[in-house]
C-alpha cells in the first residue's frame, strides 16, 4: 500500500516512521517532509508544499494513494479532507466545518458553552475598550487568547491587569493578522495540563495512551510559551478515574454534539485539558490533529499498527480496531535554537545524531535541512530525541544521554522533562 503523509514536523517523521513498519505499506511519500524521514526505509520526500491542495490531489489520484493522512492543523482548516472526500479519495482528518474547533478559539468556547462542555469563562471582543474594562473588572491573572491560528504563539497566561491590557491592544492592534482581529477572554485555571488524544469516528472514539508536554522555555516550566519543549507518556495525572470522568463528560458529549450540529468528526481530536487537586478536568483548548512533541514519544510506545487504526476510522469501524501500548514510558526531549521561540536559527552544522541512535534513542527531525552533505539547522525546534524504557526515570535517562551527544552552534533542551510525574 502506498500511503500519503502531509506535513514536515517532528510530528510528522515519527508518524512517517511507524506507518512504514508495516508489513502491508510498501511506500510513504512525505509532503514536504523533511532530511530525518528521507533516511528512514520506505519514505520518500515530495516537492509539494502541505497547503497545495490541488497538487496533493493530483498526486493521489495519480499515484494508486491508499489513505491520505494529514498532520498539521492549516491544510485541515483550510478544507483539505473535503476537497479528497468530494473527489472519492480515502483521508484521515476531520473536515473544515469540525476543524473550527482549532480554527478558532470563539467557535470552540461557543460551541463548549452550548453544550455544558466543562471549560473556563470567557467573553469574546473585537474592540479595545470594553475588553480592557472586562479586565478591570475581572482583575489578574487572566488569560488572552487570539482567535485564529497563531502557531502556539497567540496565547498569553497574564499575571497583571496591565499585561492583559498590553496583550489585548497588540493583538487587536494586528498582532497576529486577521487571526487576532477578535481575541477570546477567559478565567484563569489551576492545575496540572495533560494531552487527552482520541482517534474518532462518528460518534465512536478509541483514546490513544495520555501525554503531557511542556509549553514553557525554560525549566521549571518558567519562560515563554513554545510550541512545546518535550512531552512524555503515560501522564500520570490523568488516573482511571479521571481518565473515566473525561471521557463521559468531555470527549463523548463533544463528539456527539458535533455529529448532533451536522458535522461528525474524524480524525485525532487532541483535548488539552487542566486537571485540578480534586480530579476535575477543564478544557483548555481542542486541536484537530495530534500534538507535536507528544506525537514523538506516542509513537514510541505504539506497539499496535497506526495504520489499522487510522483505516477502521475512516471506513467507520473503529471498536474493531486493537491498539496496545509498551507497558512502560516514553519521553522526547526537544532541541531547540537558542533563539527560540523569538527566532529560529539557519544554517548551523549538526553533529551526533547516529551516537544518540547508537545508544538506543530515536531521534525526529523538525528543523533540519542539507547544505551540500551536511545535516544543518533550518527552524526553532530543529529535533526531538526519544527514548522509550521501563520507567519514565530510565526514558528521561537514557534520552538525555542522547541529547547530550548532538551538538549545534546555540543549541538548548530542557533536563526536567516529566519532572511532574516523575516528583509523584
Ligand atoms: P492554548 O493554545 O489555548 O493551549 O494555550 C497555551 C497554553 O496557555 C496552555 O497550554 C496553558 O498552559 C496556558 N493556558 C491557556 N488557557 C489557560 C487558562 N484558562 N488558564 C491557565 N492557563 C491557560
Ligand atoms: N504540544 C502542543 C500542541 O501540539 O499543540
Amino acid at each position: 500500500m502506498h500511503l500519503l503523509l502531509i506535513g514536515s514536523g517532528g510530528r510528522e517523521h515519527a508518524m512517517a516512521w511507524k506507518l512504514a513498519q508495516s508489513e502491508k505499506v510498501t511506500r510513504v511519500s512525505v509532503a514536504p517532509g523533511n532530511p530525518g524521514m528521507q533516511l528512514e526505509n520506505k519514505v520518500e520526500c515530495l516537492a509539494i508544499d502541505s497547503m497545495d491542495t490541488e497538487a496533493l490531489l493530483r498526486f493521489a489520484q495519480t499515484q494508486d494513494v491508499h489513505l491520505t493522512i494529514v498532520g498539521p492543523e492549516a491544510p485541515l482548516v483550510a478544507g483539505i479532507v473535503d476537497t479528497f472526500t468530494d473527489n472519492g479519495l480515502r483521508i484521515f482528518g476531520p473536515r473544515a466545518a469540525p476543524a473550527q474547533l482549532e480554527g478558532s478559539k470563539a467557535f470552540a468556547k461557543d460551541f463548549m458553552a452550548k453544550h455544558n462542555i466543562p471549560t473556563a469563562s470567557y467573553a469574546t471582543f473585537n474592540t479595545v475598550e470594553p475588553a480592557i474594562a472586562f479586565i478591570e473588572e475581572h482583575g489578574a491573572p487572566i488569560v488572552i487568547k487570539a482567535d485564529g491560528l497563531a502557531a502556539g504563539k497567540g496565547v498569553v497566561v497574564a499575571l497583571s491587569v496591565d499585561e492583559a491590557c498590553d496583550a489585548v491592544k497588540s493583538m487587536l492592534d494586528g498582532q497576529f493578522g486577521d487571526a487576532s482581529a477578535s481575541v477570546v477572554i477567559e478565567q484563569f485555571l489551576d492545575g496540572e495540563e495533560a494531552s487527552f488524544i482520541a482517534v474518532v469516528s462518528g460518534r465512536e472514539c478509541i483514546p490513544l495512551a495520555t501525554s503531557q508536554d511542556h509549553k514553557a522555555r525554560d525549566e521549571g516550566d518558567k519562560g515563554p510559551n513554545t510550541g512545546g519543549m518535550g512531552a512524555y507518556s503515560p501522564a500520570p495525572v490523568v488516573t482511571d478515574s479521571v481518565h473515566n470522568h473525561v471521557v463521559a463528560d468531555i470527549l463523548q458529549p463533544t463528539i456527539d454534539a458535533l455529529a448532533d450540529d451536522g458535522m461528525p468528526f474524524t480524525g485525532f481530536l487532541y483535548v488539552g485539558l487542566m486537571i485540578n487537586d480534586k480530579g476535575q478536568a477543564r478544557v483548555v483548548e481542542y486541536n484537530v490533529r495530534l500534538g507535536d512533541p507528544e506525537t514523538q514519544p506516542l509513537m514510541m510506545r505504539m506497539d499496535s499498527e497506526l495504520l489499522d487504526l487510522l483505516d477502521h476510522a475512516v471506513n467507520s469501524t473503529l471498536p474493531a480496531a486493537k491498539v496496545k501500548w509498551h507497558p512502560g514510558s516514553a519521553i522526547g526531549v526537544v532541541l531547540a535554537a537558542g533563539e527560540y521561540p523569538a527566532g529560529s536559527s539557519k544554517g548551523k552544522p549538526i553533529t551526533g545524531i547516529d551516537d544518540a541512535d547508537a545508544l538506543g534513542c530515536k531521534v525526529f527531525h523538525a528543523g533540519t535541512m542539507h547544505d551540500g552533505n551536511q545535516l544543518v539547522t533550518a527552524g526553532g525546534r530543529v529535533l526531538c530525541v526519544t527514548a522509550v524504557s521501563e520507567s519514565l526515570q530510565s526514558a528521561k535517562t537514557l534520552a538525555e544521554k542522547g541529547a547530550a551527544t548532538i551538538h549545534w552552534e546555540g543549541c538548548r533542551y530542557r533536563s526536567d522533562i516529566g519532572f511532574k510525574a516523575i516528583d509523584r
